[in-house]
């Protein structure tokens, strides 16, 4: 028996300022895109922007439904909606921002487990690393290297 550690770094801006130009202006776009979020249930809106290797950005945010886990999260519509236009193409990063009507977000919104599962799929399929920047209304920004360090021990489709 032993015990094994999994641990994981990531970059810690003070804001967006700190960002560097190509992430700022994805960053930007998923700024731009949070507000068009349909959030009428919760109040939460949530916008991401994903860049692509071939330099194409496609946008997505949170869509909710009255029948609630009809609903997706903005990762996902994002996500699935460049897998859709731009099939085989592979993710270089993701910028996720949230903001609520109710109260200021003052820490990074960070993608809840079903997103994480989902752009784990697209990780693992392109061997390459998926960066993600995320942030909320104000206060730091996180970049993290890539998803997997945040869904360690994930499930992917080698045990299948
Ligand atoms: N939401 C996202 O869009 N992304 C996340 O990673 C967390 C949650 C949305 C889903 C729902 O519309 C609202 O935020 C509140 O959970």
């Amino acid at each position: 028996m032993k015990k094994q550690t999994i641990s994981f770094e990531l970059t810690v801006f003070d804001s967006i300022e700190e960002l560097n130009g190509k992430d700022m202006d994805l960053m930007q776009r998923a700024l731009e895109t949070r507000e068009d979020a349909y959030a009428p249930y919760s109040n939460f809106m949530v916008g991401a922007a994903v860049l692509l290797d071939n330099g194409a950005i496609v946008i997505g945010n949170n869509q909710e439904n009255a029948s609630y886990p009809s609903g997706l999260c903005a990762e996902r519509v994002a996500v699935f909606q460049a897998s859709a236009k731009y099939p085989g193409v592979g993710i270089k990063s993701i910028a996720i921002t949230a903001r609520s009507t109710m109260h200021v977000v003052q820490k990074p919104a960070a993608p809840c487990g079903n997103c994480r599962q989902a752009i784990s799929e697209y990780e693992y399929k392109q061997k390459s690393p998926i960066e993600l920047l995320l942030m909320g209304e104000e206060g730091k920004v996180l970049k993290c290297n890539s998803l997997a360090d945040i869904l360690p021990l994930g499930f992917n489709k080698s045990y299948l």
